[in-house]
């Protein structure tokens, strides 16, 4: 077949689904499959099961599999002997939604306004999942066979640290074999700037609580005679980072590989405005560790920031109080080659020096997971290029971001494969905030270049 025809009827068929896409879309962003929230287990269950039944609506062999935690949705197309086989890995859990009343529409009620799509999960992953799902439903659907093999695993728990799937995939791993992970979790670089993902940064996260007195205490009577454990947890917090946002913890920068001037460089090429960015998030100038630019900052520098504080009075009006306790949830950035488990030890080490006297505390680890970088001269690269390229009108540039997708090392190591990270989203579609949005144009931009990334990998060969 004329390969140039058979891409017009592909494009054009696509484009006849579109309407469809986009209503699917909405049905399953409805869905509140918020995981870190007990409250809402039936409803991650619900996510998984409309998953599975529009994978077998198209004739897919599906599963849901269960975990300890939230379900995983299996599902696969027919093996293509000689072809490359692919896993599509993405999660279909999001963010929990407050603060609520920031919200223009309800998280869960997704509407359409002025060309983009919002709703929790929109760009997070669900309409990025959705892109490959699409893609790989119509072929099945309309027989027209698919070049490769492609193997799905949506999980429930990215957003919450994906351990359940960590630990199961080792006995995944036959079931899983592949030559390439694809994941669409991340973003394009700027609007009308795509861009291929070689690299994300690790994190490791906590939580710290300090107690003082055994109640809360009259702060005249009591003030200046004991420890106030919320002054207690701003000093040991600060003493984490200095005003240059250098890390304070022993020997954090030592495993920290330093960018090469190469990588800087083709960086600096990069078309950011840094004022624009700074407006765009409505902050009057950017801050970070001296002797970096914004994007090695966000990308390749290990950073310091607290999530949450709580401690005290919070309601309405004075209440002068020493409050029994104080407690902060907090997150580390690595880099690749950075671990986990040492950030914990330095840190548990800082806080027994620097924790003012008077006090008790207890540091609770959560997530962990190390920072990754991707082969940028694999050939499912090289095809990914084109097929961003032919999609998007514009040929992707190559960079890294900032965020974890906590199990893609563990793909590298444990099945052995090559990684694709191609971004649809933009950096200002909201993710984790209020007013969570996906452009309904890279929706469908998305779903062409997933189409085209699987034509222009059943040009390649099976790894030997
Ligand atoms: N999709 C993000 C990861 C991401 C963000 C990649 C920005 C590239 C750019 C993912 O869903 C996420 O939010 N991960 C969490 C992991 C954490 C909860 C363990 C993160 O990065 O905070
Ligand atoms: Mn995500
Ligand atoms: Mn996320």
């Amino acid at each position: 077949m004329n390969s140039n025809m058979s891409t017009n009827s592909l494009l054009e068929s696509l484009e006849k689904n579109a309407p469809r896409h986009l209503e699917e879309l909405i049905q399953w962003l409805r869905i509140p499959s918020v995981s870190s929230d007990s409250t809402h287990k039936d409803d991650v269950i619900e996510a998984a099961t409309w998953l599975a039944d529009k994978f077998r609506g198209a004739g897919l062999a599906v599963e849901i599999l269960p975990t300890e935690g939230h379900p995983m949705v299996l599902a696969e197309t027919p093996p293509v002997d000689g072809a490359p086989v692919v896993v599509v890995y993405g999660h279909y859990d999001v963010q929990p939604v407050e603060p609520l009343d920031q919200w223009i529409t309800g998280p869960f009620e997704p509407t359409v306004r002025q060309g983009n799509l919002y709703a929790r999960g929109a760009t997070d992953d669900k309409g990025q999942v959705l892109t490959h799902v699409q893609s790989v439903c119509d072929a099945l659907a309309e027989g027209r066979p698919l070049p490769i093999q492609i193997k799905f695993l949506i999980e429930g728990e990215e957003e919450v640290g994906s351990e359940n799937l960590e630990r199961m995939l080792p006995d995944l791993a036959e079931r899983m074999a592949c030559d390439c992970v694809v994941i669409s979790d991340s973003g394009q670089y700027s609007d009308g700037q795509p861009a291929i993902t070689y690299g994300l940064r690790g994190i490791a996260t906590y939580e710290l609580k300090i107690d003082g007195p055994s109640q809360d205490l009259h702060s005249g009577s009591f003030g200046g005679a004991v420890m106030n454990p919320a002054i207690a947890l701003s000093h040991v917090l600060s003493s984490i980072v200095d005003s240059n946002g250098r890390i304070q913890l022993p020997g954090y920068y030592d495993d920290v590989v330093e960018l090469s001037d190469q990588e800087r460089k083709a960086w600096q090429a990069l078309p950011i405005d840094e004022a624009a960015f700074a407006k765009s998030i409505g902050v009057d100038e950017l801050f970070g560790e001296s002797g970096f630019t914004a994007d090695e900052r966000r990308w390749a520098r290990p950073t310091f920031d607290v999530n949450g504080i709580t401690a005290g009075h919070q309601g309405e009006g004075v209440k002068t109080i020493i409050p029994a306790t104080a407690s902060a949830k907090f997150s580390f950035r690595l880099v690749p080659n950075q671990d986990p488990k040492k950030v914990t030890a330095s840190l548990e080490t800082h806080l027994a020096q620097h924790m003012p006297p008077g006090v008790r505390y207890t540091l609770t680890p959560d997530h962990g997971a190390p920072g990754m970088l991707a082969d940028t001269q694999s050939r499912f690269m090289a095809a990914a290029n084109h097929a961003i390229e032919a999609a998007f009108g514009k040929k992707p540039v190559l960079i890294r971001e900032g965020g974890s997708i906590p199990i893609v090392t563990r793909f590298q190591e444990v099945l052995q494969c090559d990684c694709l990270l191609l971004g649809w989203g933009l950096s200002d579609d909201n993710a984790h905030s209020p007013n969570e949005k996906f452009r309904i144009a890279d929706y469908h931009r998305g779903i062409r270049a997933s189409a085209l990334l699987w034509d222009e990998l059943g040009k390649l060969k099976s790894a030997p």
